[in-house]
């Protein structure tokens, strides 16, 4: 019991159980953090991400203003219960470009990170007009509005340039044709030529239906690519994790 004893002195004073705690906790974290620094396979590399398109990253930060992750998370967990009903668990190298993360962990609605082609454009249009109609019991806001608000790539050029600063390897060449593949994702009678060559596999549609560039289109083009950039039926996991 003389380790007990010894124990009191610590759980009596103030001090000197702050300054214990923190070190135990500082340990640990070491221990648990550090590693990460040094293992090679951290963010496994994975075929397929690519940064967003400039439509879909002008999408991306609609779905950040309008707040849906406070309903909506984007992170598929390993547990058979959400890779049974969400597919795949998410790796980290999906979300390797996003700034900020959207992984979220309040999920009021269903997790998003795999929604991509799962809906044809026009149920999501639908969807997002009028959640209700779709899915009655749903509590889910209107945001019909997003259709007549039409938007101009007037900061894109500047929006890829920041998120190229932090890290994301948007070329010069993406840069320099951000306004026109803005505009070429949003109408399919464009030249996409260079659209599909810069970003593959994106898809290009006139999103809401209706003439011009909306938020609905950008928000639909987001929602589109979520989950899709990478081919699971040839992923393999890295063998050493
Ligand atoms: C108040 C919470 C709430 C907010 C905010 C919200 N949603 Fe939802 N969402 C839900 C619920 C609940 C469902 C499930 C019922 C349904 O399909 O409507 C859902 C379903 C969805 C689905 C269908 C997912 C699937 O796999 O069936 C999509 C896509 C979606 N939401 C997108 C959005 C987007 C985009 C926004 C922001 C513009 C948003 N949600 C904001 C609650 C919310």
């Amino acid at each position: 019991m003389a380790i007990l004893e010894k124990h009191k002195h610590l759980e009596k004073n103030a001090t000197l159980l702050l300054v214990a705690s923190l070190l135990v906790v500082t340990i640990g974290g070491i221990v648990e953090i550090a590693p990460l620094f040094y293992l090679q396979n951290t963010i496994e590399k994975v075929d397929g991400v690519r940064p967003y398109t400039p439509l879909e990253l002008t999408g991306r930060d609609i779905y950040i203003r309008e707040g849906c992750y406070v309903c909506h998370s984007q992170m598929i967990r390993p547990m058979r219960d959400e890779v049974e009903r969400y597919g795949h668990y998410s790796l980290a190298a999906e979300s390797m470009y996003d700034h900020p993360f959207q992984w979220g962990s309040k999920r009021t609605g269903p997790d998003l990170a795999r929604v991509g082609g799962r809906y044809s454009d026009e149920w999501h249009v639908a969807h997002l007009t009028d959640p209700q109609s779709v899915v009655p019991e749903s509590v889910m806001p209107k945001y019909g509005f997003l259709t007549d608000r039409m938007i101009e790539p007037e900061h894109i050029v500047a929006r890829l340039e920041t998120d190229a600063l932090v890290g994301v390897p948007y070329t010069s060449e993406m840069i320099e044709a951000a306004k026109e593949d803005f505009k070429a994702q949003a109408s399919p009678d464009a030249d996409t030529e260079g659209l599909l060559a810069r970003y593959p596999k994106a898809n290009v549609a006139n999103f809401d239906a209706q003439p011009g560039i909306s938020e609905m289109d950008a928000l639909v083009a987001y929602l589109q690519v979520l989950g899709t950039m990478v081919d699971f039926s040839t992923f393999e996991p890295d063998p050493e994790r």
